[in-house]
């Protein structure tokens, strides 16, 4: 069987909740913490390698035997966090909801199957991580546009799991792959999932800031303007910008934590300052939208 394992930064989001516990145990500097802060750190929920199945590589990713209770742990953190977000604890129910995201995406065009008790595997999806092209490519906004466009379709598309439009819950640059060659993004990662309860506006509002938080933590400050209006301008939907807009504010309390998590701990001045220019720059924009229409 071949087995190549990826390496990478811890980039799910209930990682990085765990990492940011770890942090702040830290700093309390007692050592035997501090171990239990390492602990944390190299904890990880899923596995995931690619795997020969039949005559095909497939990417086989692997619930880790403990990951129920890394997910409790993030399920609380985010009912503290009013996040409205949830990790499926049960595994067939996990395995299933990944897999129903996968067809509902690409239909018949990506091979998707659960196997044993707590494996799903997928077939390859071509193309680099957005954060790939984004640091390092000239073809940074390209990409960004083709994610808006992905983000705009998927969000179109009717679950009949959640009895509403679809919705991603953590659309972070890694987990949207963009292929040159076809100029299209694709989603992959259906580990987090917003409640139901939470109506699709705020759901698809949630998911492009999700992508921008990202973006504001990997980008410089020239580039976080027009990168993030190339986002929003290819998404290009009136009442999702509106909620969008409605959340770019200085963050306070449990969401100046959020946004730090999401940003990759970049600092709370920093963040504040790109929300302003942010929504100057989008203030500008619908001024000359509106003079043009006169
Ligand atoms: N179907 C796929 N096609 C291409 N790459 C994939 C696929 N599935 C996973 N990967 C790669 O593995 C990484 C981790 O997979 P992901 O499903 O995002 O799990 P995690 O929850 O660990 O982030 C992705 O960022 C991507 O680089
Ligand atoms: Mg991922």
């Amino acid at each position: 069987m071949l087995s190549v394992h990826q390496k990478r930064r811890a980039s799910s989001f209930s990682l990085r909740i765990l990492t940011y516990s770890a942090r702040v145990i830290r700093r309390m500097h007692l050592a035997g913490l501090n171990r239990l802060a390492s602990a944390i750190e190299n904890i990880k929920i899923n596995s995931i390698n690619l795997e020969q199945r039949g005559n095909r590589l497939m990417w086989v990713k692997r619930r880790q035997l403990g990951s129920g209770v890394i997910a409790l742990f993030a399920n609380l953190f985010f009912l503290l966090a009013r996040a409205r977000l949830h990790l499926l604890i049960n595994l067939r129910r996990w395995q299933s909801w990944e897999v129903a995201c996968f067809r509902l995406l690409y239909g018949q065009t990506l091979e998707v199957f659960p196997e044993g008790r707590r494996t799903v595997c997928i077939g390859m999806v071509p193309g680099k991580s957005l954060r790939e092209w984004v640091i390092e490519s000239p073809f940074a906004i390209q990409a960004i546009q083709a994610a808006g466009k992905e983000l705009r379709r998927a969000h179109g598309l009717w679950s009949s799991e959640l009895g509403d439009y679809w919705s991603h819950g953590d659309p972070h640059l890694e987990n949207l792959l963009y292929d040159l060659e076809s100029d299209q993004a694709r989603l992959i990662d259906f580990e987090l999932i917003h409640d139901k309860s939470m109506p699709d506006i705020k759901r698809h509002a949630d998911d492009l800031l999700v992508f921008l938080q990202d973006l504001m933590g990997c980008v410089s400050a020239e580039q976080w303007v027009p990168f993030s209006l190339a986002l929003i301008e290819a998404y290009n939907e009136p009442q999702v910008l509106a909620e969008v807009r409605s959340r770019l504010t200085a963050p306070r309390g449990w969401s100046a934590i959020w946004w730090k998590l999401r940003t990759d701990y970049l600092q709370s001045g920093v963040i504040t300052d790109r929300i302003e220019t942010l929504n100057a720059a989008l203030s500008l924009d619908s001024n000359s939208c509106a003079a043009l229409s006169k």
